[in-house]
Formats: structure tokens, sequence, C-alpha cells
């Protein structure tokens, strides 16, 4: 007998994901979201959700390389990825730049878009490490910070800008 719509939706199917360079296996059901798998299946609740619509940007994660909402996501449809979340940003206990710069030209107010707004911020710099305020506004805008705060987000941003270049050129 085909199983109905209830049944099939309680169906659990297993998903592996390597987040923040661990790997985890978890049996979810087909239409868990991904930003949901990683709050509630393993905990990470730096990602934020801010709305039902797609629109916010709160829940901003890296998805094999590429800044993605994670609302937007199923987490089947995430199956064998590389996620990386605000709490796997810093490296051996160093902030990453993006974090410094939020924090240095106090990039936040009340907290609630800002870890969406720094993955978002550390992707831009990935693909564009020198970024003029105008691609750094619209490098952003899928991420709404409600406090409206984003001359200083822009400042935090230009801050890691300059860390970013003023660290590869001391490698070089
Ligand atoms: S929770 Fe608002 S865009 Fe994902
Ligand atoms: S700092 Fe409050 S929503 Fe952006």
């Amino acid at each position: 007998m085909a199983a109905t719509g209830q049944e099939a939706a309680g169906q659990k199917v297993p998903v592996t994901l390597k987040v923040n360079g661990r790997t985890y296996t978890r049996e979810v059901e087909p239409r868990t979201l991904l930003v949901h798998f990683l709050r509630e299946e393993l905990g990470l609740t730096g990602t934020h959700v801010g709305c039902d619509t797609s629109n916010c940007g709160a829940c901003t994660v890296h998805l094999n390389g590429q800044a993605v909402k994670s609302c937007t996501v199923l987490a089947v449809q995430a199956d064998g990825a590389e996620v990386v979340t605000i709490e796997g940003l810093a490296r051996d206990g160093r902030l990453h730049p993006v974090q410094e710069g939020f924090w240095e030209e106090h990039g936040l107010q009340c907290g609630f878009c800002t870890p969406g707004m720094i993955m978002a911020a550390a992707h831009l710099l990935e693909v564009n490490p020198n970024p003029t305020e105008e691609e750094i506004r619209r490098g952003l805008e899928g991420v709404l910070c409600r406090c409206t705060g984003y001359h200083n987000i822009v400042r935090a941003v230009q801050y890691a800008a300059r860390k970013m270049q003023e660290r590869s050129a001391a490698a070089d």
C-alpha cells in the first residue's frame, strides 16, 4: 500500500555532512531544512532564523564554498557537502578578520543578523579581496540588519579587507 503524505513525511533518511571540519551522520525527515539540521541536530545555534520567507539572510552559511541561505536548502540536498558555520570561522583560537572587524568597528547592535552578515562578508572577501564600498553594500544586500547598522558593518568589512591584504603581503 502506498504511504500517505503524512507517513512519507515521517520517514527518515540518512544524511552525512562535514560541518566545520567534522563529519556528522544523522537520520532526518526529507523536509528538514539545513538550518534546522544545523541548529537542532548539531546544536550549532549560531546560525539564526530570522524569517520564514528566505529574505533576512540571518541563516547564511558556506556550503561547498558558496554563501547560501541555509533555510532555502534541504538537509538531504546538502548530503555529502562541506558546510562552514559561524562557529567554524575562527581558526586555532584566532578570530577571522571579518569577526575582528565587527569587533573593532562596532559592526553590531543587537547581534541578530551578525552571524549571517559575517558569513556573507567572509565569502565576499574570498571572491573579491578588495571591494569598494558599493561592492560591499551590494555583496551584503541579501542579509538584513533590523538595527540598520550598515555604516559600521561596511567599516568592519573594510577593516577585514585591509587586515587580510596586510597578512597576505607579510606572508609573501
Ligand atoms: S531565515 Fe531568513 S533568509 Fe533564512
Ligand atoms: S545588529 Fe541587530 S539586526 Fe543587525
